[in-house]
């Protein structure tokens, strides 16, 4: 096992040196593979998986760019999952005691061990075009999460300088709304990543479900109901009445999982703090941030990117 790891990590070393890369705010470089950009330890989840991930036909996979809402999609599709082994989820429920992505196996994170119970939901940042073959061609459903690209800039600008990344000290706003604008940014381009799946969703609706996490904010349960219909587990009416459904919105709500003693104090296995996945949630809170200049440097890519498609954030 140790010759097949340490021969997968010679290889990665030989792909990564003969990659384009790019200076970054995240980490010492991005490395573009397959059209997008990522950091090293990233990159070499995503290689793995290529090689190693099987999806089974019960799976389902959420996907979305970092800070798009997965921590929040995350929680839900576990609480909608397992709405019947729990049916008093504000007093007693795994969310109570464990950060949402201790509950979903990340794929780039080398871990694929499926979980107990089918269907087993995994989380992934991965381009639709770099998924491992075995997630499209089993009949796993996907859920996308995807968000104004302003807020999950600055969702981002915020994330990182809390986690204070040493490759931050001296990254000015300035720079990383260039780099994000260029789409070298984690797992960027962000325009691209989010249209190709939206026209994977058009032409696949089965398979893929795009959601924005605006209208999950503007309508929780209406979109609570929609992804639960989508996976195949649609609520009944007397779920509905029996207020199930309530209770998941309520339970995974960003005021309720803040506070929560895992997530304000806990630890992830990789070091970085819980307390970092949650801030403000807000629609359009990017106004506090971003000045007008560099706002309008970022809708300009939007505007570019959208030219001939259907799709608007
Ligand atoms: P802000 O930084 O704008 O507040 P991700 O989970 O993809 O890392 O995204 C993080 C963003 O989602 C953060 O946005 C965070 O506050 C918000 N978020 C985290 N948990 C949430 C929840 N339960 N409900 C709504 N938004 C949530």
């Amino acid at each position: 096992k140790l010759l097949v790891e340490s021969e997968f990590y010679q290889e990665c070393k030989e792909l990564l040196s003969s990659l384009p890369r790019d200076r970054s705010f995240y980490a010492e470089y991005l490395y573009q593979y397959q059209g997008f950009w990522y950091p090293p330890n990233l990159l070499e989840g995503v290689l793995y998986s290529q090689k190693h991930f099987q999806a089974r036909d019960s799976d389902i996979i959420l996907v979305s760019s970092p800070k798009s809402g997965t921590t929040w999609l995350k929680s839900l599709v576990f609480a909608l999952i397992h709405r019947q082994e729990f049916q008093t989820p504000l007093e007693s429920h795994p969310l109570l005691d464990n950060n949402p992505h201790t509950l979903v196996t990340f794929i780039e994170g080398f871990q694929f061990h499926t979980q107990d119970t089918s269907p087993s939901i995994f989380s992934t940042h991965i381009p639709l075009g770099s998924l491992p073959e075995s997630v499209k061609d089993s009949s796993c459903k996907v859920v996308y999460c995807c968000r104004n690209p302003k807020d999950a800039f600055v969702s981002l600008w915020h994330f990182v300088k809390r986690l204070t990344l040493k490759e931050m000290v001296g990254c000015t706003m300035e720079e990383m709304v260039s780099g994000f604008c260029r789409g070298s940014s984690v797992y960027g381009p962000f325009w691209d990543h989010a249209l190709e799946y939206w026209k994977e969703s058009r032409e696949n609706p089965k398979k893929v479900m795009f959601v924005m996490y605006e209208e999950m904010r503007e309508q929780p349960q209406n979109s609570v109901m929609r992804i639960a219909e989508f996976l195949g587990w649609p609520f009944t009416e007397k779920e509905i009445e029996n207020g199930v459904l309530e209770d998941i919105v309520k339970l995974c709500s960003l005021e309720n999982l803040s506070k929560l003693e895992v997530n304000e104090k806990g630890k992830l296995v990789n070091g970085m703090e819980t307390k970092a996945f949650f801030r403000k949630g807000e629609i359009g809170g990017w106004k506090d941030t971003l000045t007008p200049s560099l706002a309008e440097e970022i809708d300009k890519t939007t505007e570019q990117k959208l030219i001939g498609s259907d799709f608007r954030f």
